[in-house]
C-alpha cells in the first residue's frame, strides 16, 4: 500500500503521546501490519539519557509482543517537528532490518506534512542480519 493521507493523521496522533521532557523532540510512529492492524509508537525518554526508547522501535516492539512476527509489517510512518523529515536512527534501522521486509516502505514526515519515502534496505544497505550468522 502506498502512502495515504490518513497515515499522517495517525502518526501525528501517535506523536502526541511522546514522552520527551529532556530533548523536547517528540517523535511518532505509525506501524501497519499486512493484515490491517495498527501499532503506534512514540519516543519515551529517561533521566538516564541512553535508556531512551525511539518511536520506531516502540511500535515494533509492541507489535511483536502482541504476536506479530518478522515479515508481517506493511509500512511504518514516522513524524517529527522539524523543518525536514528526519530519518530513523541507526539502532532503529537495525531493528527494522531484523523485523521488516527489506523493501518495506518507511515514510518520513514532519509537521508541515512533507513526506520522504524510503525502504528498510535503502536506509541500511548491506546491513547485518541473521543470514550472516549461517
Ligand atoms: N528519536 C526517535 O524516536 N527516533 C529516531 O529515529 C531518532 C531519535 C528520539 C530519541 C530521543 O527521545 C529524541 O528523539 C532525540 O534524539
Amino acid at each position: 500500500m502506498t502512502y495515504q493521507s490518513h497515515y499522517f493523521t495517525e502518526v501525528r496522533n501517535a506523536q502526541a503521546n511522546a514522552y520527551a521532557p529532556y530533548s523536547n523532540f517528540k517523535v511518532g510512529a505509525y506501524l501497519r501490519t499486512k493484515d490491517g492492524k495498527t501499532y503506534y509508537g512514540a519516543n519515551v525518554e529517561n533521566a538516564a539519557y541512553p535508556m531512551s526508547i525511539c518511536a520506531e522501535r516502540s511500535s515494533l516492539v509492541a507489535a511483536i509482543a502482541d504476536g506479530y512476527r518478522p515479515g508481517d509489517f506493511e509500512s511504518i510512518t514516522v513524524t517529527v517537528d522539524a523543518d525536514e523529515p528526519s530519518s530513523p536512527c541507526g539502532s532503529c534501522r537495525q531493528v527494522m532490518k531484523e523485523l521488516c521486509d527489506d523493501d518495506m516502505p518507511v515514510y518520513m514526515t514532519n509537521h508541515h506534512g512533507d513526506m520522504i519515502a524510503s525502504t528498510v534496505n535503502e536506509l541500511l544497505p548491506l546491513g547485518f542480519s541473521g543470514k550472516d550468522l549461517n
